[in-house]
């Protein structure tokens, strides 16, 4: 059996999950703590550089934060995302290993789609949330507009290509109760250690989103 409310009312409540790209282990926790002041406490480190899952481990031993792993491509990455502290997983696309991957281990994942044909069989799976991705190019909030007529029981985050301005139109929609997004924690900010900027880039797209219910 699927949880996906656990996770639905975790992504539910924090609207924005910032997509991290952490190259140096020693910008891990400066970085979720900046996100964490300007009030994003639910993030999303990929597993696209060497040291991701040593960066996971860090932000999993802060309070009051809840880390995922984004860019999961294999199946074994849920057991190493697993042990590395991480509560829930992302993926860009969706493949049976994935998934039987997933609910063998009791995993959280938000699995990724783009198409009402991959969001069927996705669900015929179990899973009613998923990451809508890439947003932008896979047709954005005309897109999931239109999967909300044949799909009305599932949910989607969507991600790629969301920015603090386009976001807004996604929350006008049932069907979308989070978005994804990279723009907070621009990877130049963090291999700078622009601590504060990032601070305020959270703070603005929090206080921007939270009127949306
Ligand atoms: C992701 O993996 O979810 C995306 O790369 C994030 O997309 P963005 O960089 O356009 O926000």
């Amino acid at each position: 059996m699927i949880d996906n409310q656990h996770i639905l009312e975790i992504c539910s409540y924090a609207k924005l999950i910032p997509v991290l790209v952490i190259d140096e282990v020693s910008s891990a926790v400066p970085l979720a703590q900046a996100l964490m002041r300007g009030g994003l406490n639910v993030l999303e480190v990929t597993l696209r550089t060497a040291n991701a899952l040593q960066a996971i481990h860090e932000i999993s031993q802060l309070d009051d934060v809840v880390v995922g792993a984004g860019t999961i491509l294999k199946p074994e990455d849920i057991e190493f995302v697993k042990q590395a502290g991480a509560v829930f997983g992302v993926t860009p696309g969706t493949t049976s290993a994935l998934l039987d991957s997933a609910i063998e281990q009791q995993f959280s994942l938000i699995p990724g789609v783009a198409t009402v044909s991959e969001a069927m069989k996705v669900n015929e799976r179990g899973y009613s949330f998923m990451k809508f991705f890439p947003a932008e190019s896979a047709g954005g909030v005309n897109a999931l507009t239109s999967f909300a007529g044949p799909l009305p029981g599932i949910r989607f985050c969507p991600t790629g290509g969301i920015t603090i301005d386009n976001a807004p139109s996604y929350f006008e929609l049932d069907n979308v109760i989070c978005v994804g997004g990279s723009w907070v924690a621009p990877k130049k900010l963090v291999n700078c250690g622009h601590w504060d900027r990032i601070e305020t880039l959270a703070r603005q797209a929090k206080n921007a989103f939270e009127k949306h219910g």
